[in-house]
């Protein structure tokens, strides 16, 4: 090998074995409680900062220019996103490869259950005699994830299950609150849109309340669900204007025209004139309020575009972080047994 070669390969051997070093140290004793993570009530907070710790360390290491390491050589991961997905499965897939994990991923047309009626029950049950040492799972139905994940050996991930939950976009979220305003207890958080069709919200809002903070809630009477203040502890506005004042963060949530969000509507139009956040809108927040959303964004609807390109926004950010988080994910649920 060229002597310049040789040393490259050297100092990036070296780099990983003193990461490696530094990530088995800031775990410590520390460990996941279940296999799964189907549901944000599968973590306490300590569970999150173990996460979160995680995260930081693999921020580094997705900047490196060399970004595969062997710490789960020899594993395997089903991505099984029976959705669309850019952000989530482009993260776990990229997120696996880096770790060395061999990953598969499976849609809805490229399985059996969609046009030979496969069961997901049946499903589960092949995976399992497969030996997948991970699945992630995106499913239209609310409990895919769950009933999945009691048939398998393997641990699951949800990537979101219908109008239900999406953890691990709720881990970025809160990550990327704690980096961006250095803690997440105490903040002030407005959270609006389209609430009723959000598994956004719904791992969103469980988070926070572990954390202490109680989100303002707001939107159309007919988007937000009747009795969410009484299930969790959070505040129900209709005007925008109102929730915006003197908060941390906006949180801006997709309108779900594909779930039925345009029958609970006058239109579009109608919406966004009410809930789109614009600059007028941001003005009322503190100074330096962050605009968060989850993506994909309908510009001019959830967001308008001047917010959305100023510096306000860390939507992108948002990304990077899914993706340092769902490493330190894959890492703790594979790795950990292993260590
Ligand atoms: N935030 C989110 O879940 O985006 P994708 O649908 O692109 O994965």
């Amino acid at each position: 090998m060229h002597p310049r070669r040789q040393k490259l390969w050297q100092e990036i051997g070296e780099w990983q074995e003193d990461f490696e070093d530094r990530l088995i140290k800031t775990i410590g004793k520390r460990k996941l409680p279940s296999k799964n993570i189907v549901s944000i009530d599968d973590l306490s907070t300590a569970n999150m900062k173990l996460i979160f710790d995680c995260a930081k360390l693999f921020k580094e290491f997705i900047i490196k220019p060399d970004k595969k390491i062997n710490l789960l050589k020899g594993m395997s991961q089903i991505n099984f996103f029976f959705e669309e997905s850019t952000r989530t499965r482009i993260s776990f897939e990229l997120a696996g490869k880096n770790l060395s994990v061999d990953t598969i991923n499976v849609s809805a047309s490229g399985s059996s259950m969609q046009k030979k009626g496969e069961t997901l029950n049946d499903t589960a049950r092949t995976l399992n005699a497969m030996h997948a040492d991970m699945v992630i799972l995106r499913h239209g139905k609310a409990g895919s994830p769950q009933m999945i994940a009691d048939k398998i050996k393997a641990p699951v991930i949800s990537g979101g299950d219908g109008w239900h939950e999406h953890p691990t976009q709720a881990l970025l979220d809160l990550y990327t609150m704690l980096e961006k305003r250095g803690q997440i207890s105490g903040l002030k958080v407005t959270i609006v849109g389209d609430i009723k069709h959000s598994r956004v919200a719904g791992s969103l809002i469980r988070a926070l309340n572990k954390f202490g903070v109680e989100p303002r809630i707001v939107g159309p009477p007919t988007l937000i669900p009747y009795g969410l203040d009484k299930v969790f502890k959070c505040k129900i506005y209709h005007d925008l204007d109102e929730a915006a004042k003197g908060v941390d963060v906006i949180y801006a949530l997709r309108i779900q025209l594909e779930r039925t969000a345009g029958g609970d509507i006058p239109s579009v139009r109608e919406y966004s004139k009410c809930y789109c956040i614009n600059h007028e809108r941001l003005a009322l927040a503190k100074f330096d309020a962050i605009v968060m959303h989850a993506g994909p964004i309908n510009r001019e609807v959830d967001l308008k575009t001047e917010v959305m390109e100023s510096d306000r926004s860390v939507v992108e950010d948002q990304v990077e972080n899914g993706y340092a988080v769902r490493l330190a994910l894959l890492y703790l649920l594979m790795g950990g047994e292993r260590r």
